[in-house]
């Protein structure tokens, strides 16, 4: 099994969890966005070796060729992309060279290689402000920035390709908020820089490495005036991908699910929910609406569950205790931890 983006928040966790369920796998990270740290903790959860790790770019076509030539790779699980909404629309060029240059690179690749099984990971960010109440896979999408445009255009490729190649199966898993952390502490979330994200935001200000929460806007349509989001445990969503990958001998074609819980919780129910993890108030302070931000977007989450009879187990309190143990055991993230060296040509 080949995981792009292997080394990323969500990549790190889904290796330990296929470590620990028999697979082998080839991971490629160029680490833009985490560090060759992580897989060194993967492997120390797992208690086995990452079969192989090549730092490399997924649009250096040649890099990732040679990686399929030297390596029999049944499926691929692709996670590597820019994730930053905000940053997409100062950078978007940027965004959909990697975004959309790297699917189709990585796509090109598994063609001359005869690899026609993909799970790729798409966004909730894709439907926009879309409105009151639970989102199904049929809501139109309206991507409002070009990261939510980078990965609706990736589906709409996907789609062609499996319409025109019927031996293609791509499986299309749109997540809500990922949140929280392994068990273990040993592997969170550690993004570079200032959070963008509310989580790991609320978890730096819990341990002191800032001052207090910029709350993005009190006046929304909601009961405490605050925006709603489905948070969905990261557990939860790697163990989506291991039931997606059972189901990928289902048949061609490409199905397109959503991860969610289907529970909406505001900016304050987190920073409640945090700080009884914490055991302290988390500071915060009311700010200007973030430009793009929707109201309140939570999953309608029923077909997968009816599909592969999936069902998220945690709940907003597991991933505030999750991320809390994980920021307090690192506080600086895995800056200092050993290496995992790369497997070399
Ligand atoms: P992440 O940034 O932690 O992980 C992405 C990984 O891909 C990083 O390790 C990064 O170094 C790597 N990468 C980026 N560009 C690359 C390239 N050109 N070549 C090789 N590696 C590259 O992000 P994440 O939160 O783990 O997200 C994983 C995937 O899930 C992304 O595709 C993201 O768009 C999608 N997603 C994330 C969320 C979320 O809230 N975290 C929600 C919906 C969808
Ligand atoms: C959640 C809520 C903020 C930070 C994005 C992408 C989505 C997916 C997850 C990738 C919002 C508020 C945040 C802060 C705050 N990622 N907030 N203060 O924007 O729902 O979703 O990340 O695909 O596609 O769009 O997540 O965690 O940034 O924000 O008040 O410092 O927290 O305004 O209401 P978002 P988020």
């Amino acid at each position: 099994m080949l995981v792009t983006g292997g080394a990323g928040f969500i990549g790190s966790h889904t290796c330990v969890e296929l470590l620990d369920h028999g697979y082998e796998l080839i991971v490629v990270d160029d680490y833009s966005n985490s560090t060759p740290q992580v897989l060194a903790r993967v492997e120390r959860i797992a208690g086995r070796f990452v079969g192989a790790v090549y730092e490399l770019d997924i649009r250096d076509r040649r890099a990732l060729s040679a990686v399929f030539d030297r390596h029999s790779v049944d499926a691929v699980v692709h996670f590597a992309a820019h994730k930053a909404v905000g940053e997409s629309t100062r950078m978007p060029i940027e965004y959909y060279d990697t975004n959309v240059g790297g699917t189709t690179a990585l796509l090109r690749t598994m063609h001359d290689h005869g690899v026609h099984q993909l799970v790729f990971s798409s966004s909730c960010s894709i439907y926009g402000d879309a409105g009151h109440g639970p989102l199904d896979e049929a809501t139109p999408a309206r991507p409002t920035s070009p990261y939510a445009a980078s990965k609706w255009v990736c589906e709409q490729i996907l789609a062609d390709v499996c319409h025109r190649c019927p031996e293609y199966t791509v499986l299309c898993l749109r997540y809500f908020n990922p949140a929280g952390a392994h068990p273990s502490g040993l592997l969170g979330e550690d993004p570079r820089g200032a959070p963008d994200n509310l989580m790991p935001y609320v978890a730096q200000v819990a341990v002191g490495r800032r001052p207090r929460l910029p709350v993005f806007g009190d006046d929304y349509p909601t009961p405490d005036g605050t925006a709603i989001r489905d948070y969905l445990h990261v557990m939860d969503t790697v163990e989506a991908h291991r039931v997606a990958l059972d189901h990928l001998a289902d048949g061609p074609g490409m199905r397109v699910y959503n991860l969610g819980v289907g529970k909406g919780s505001s900016v304050l129910d987190v920073v409640a929910a945090f700080s009884e993890a914490c055991g302290r108030p988390i500071p915060y302070e009311v700010a200007p609406r973030r430009p793009g931000d929707a109201t309140e977007l939570v999953a309608d989450a029923t077909a997968v569950a009816r599909a592969w009879g999936w069902h998220p187990t945690r709940n907003l309190a597991d991933m505030c205790r999750d991320a809390w143990r994980f920021q307090q055991l690192n506080p600086s993230g895995y800056a200092g931890s050993a290496r995992r060296p790369n497997t070399k040509d």
